[in-house]
């Protein structure tokens, strides 16, 4: 068995629990308004953040960590709904996106009650530190809006630099993946908080870059996302400003590319073109070059927490994220 298989087969009652959870927390009416909610649950999302909860409490086995693993997921799904609205995406997870197959309307109230229900959720844990988990909910939800705001303001910017990407991609992605490991702590011992926020930070940094990469890269079907949707919305990625710093030496015709994308009017024709240049001009290395390095780093955090049994399971989540292919 692989590593990967044993990392899926370890998880998977933590997954199951989750999935299970989940259904049992939407309401049945209005149905205008659950039955949405309910296909976004049953579509199959890879569910990386509760997994990573249930990893980060197990210094305490006997930590009741599911209430705090579906707040993330359900606070995660809510980022995916309106994600999709800012983002003009038509599919998600292989299938129509929420505003696609319903409307705007229902898609906006969907992810507004998803954030309700992951706040309740969260609040009926029975969690000594719970005014701290309260706390920690809140200012990544915030992180969340914060990072979609830079994300959406970049996109008519020519002079982001890749620190404010990277600050941006903080915010709206690595800050769910620190709150899911700091609930899993809070809720167990409370114990090398800071330690596994490191963690899920660099991991969140990497798993973000390698969402760019893979819009790029991917297998459309395996990914359920369409490919090239960063190129065509004119995203700042990793890839996108890696390839600009290069812009000076590049062909005219790769250059003329390269400002479609900028002024947002990239057609389909240029998903291919900037796919071969991408990859002839070094650019998707260097994305796997800072992936790795974002991963050793995190990696090197996890050394600082006391709990084998956490080291391992983070160990183990960290090796399963760098080679995923959706
Ligand atoms: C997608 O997250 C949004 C990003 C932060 C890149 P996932 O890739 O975890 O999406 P699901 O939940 O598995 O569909
Ligand atoms: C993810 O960024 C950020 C959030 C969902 C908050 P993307 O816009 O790249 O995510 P995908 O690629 O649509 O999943
Ligand atoms: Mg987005
Ligand atoms: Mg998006
Ligand atoms: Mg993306």
């Amino acid at each position: 068995m692989s590593l990967n298989e044993q990392f899926l087969r370890s998880t998977e009652a933590s997954r199951a629990a989750v999935e299970i959870r989940l259904c049992e927390i939407i309401p049945e009416s209005p149905k205008s308004l659950y039955d949405p909610i309910r296909s976004v649950f049953e579509s199959p999302g890879k569910r990386i953040r509760p997994v990573l909860t249930y990893l980060a409490s197990l210094a305490d086995t006997k930590t009741d960590w599911l209430p705090a693993a579906c707040a993330v997921e359900l606070l995660h799904n809510f980022t995916l709904v309106h994600d999709d609205i800012m983002d003009n995406a038509d599919t998600r997870r292989g299938e129509l996106t929420l505003h696609k197959r319903y409307d705007l309307n229902t898609a906006i109230l969907a992810g507004d009650t998803i954030i309700a229900l992951a706040e309740e959720s969260l609040a009926s844990g029975e969690y000594h530190l719970s005014h701290e988990m309260c706390r920690e909910f809140s200012f990544a939800f915030r992180c969340v809006c914060e990072g979609q705001a830079y994300d959406k303001e970049f996109e008519t910017r020519t002079d982001v630099s890749i620190e404010e990407y990277i600050r941006m991609i903080d915010l709206k992605s690595a800050k769910m993946l620190e709150l899911a490991v700091v609930l899993g702590a809070l809720a167990s011992d409370g114990e090398n908080v800071e330690p596994m926020r490191e963690f899920a930070h660099h991991t969140g940094i990497a798993f973000q870059i390698r969402d760019d990469l893979l819009d790029l890269v991917a297998d459309e079907a395996a990914l359920g996302k369409k490919i090239g949707g960063d190129i065509l919305e004119g995203k700042r990625t990793y890839l996108f400003l890696k390839a600009m710093e290069s812009f000076g030496s590049l062909e005219s015709h790769d250059q003329e590319m390269l400002l479609r994308i900028q002024n947002r009017n990239a057609t389909e024709d240029d998903i291919h073109h900037a796919k071969k240049l991408f990859t002839h001009i070094g650019v998707v290395a260097k994305a796997e070059e800072a992936i790795e390095q974002e991963t050793a780093t995190a990696r090197k955090s996890v050394e600082n927490i006391r709990s084998s049994e956490v080291r391992k399971g983070l160990m183990s989540f960290s090796e399963y994220l760098l080679t995923r292919n959706f």
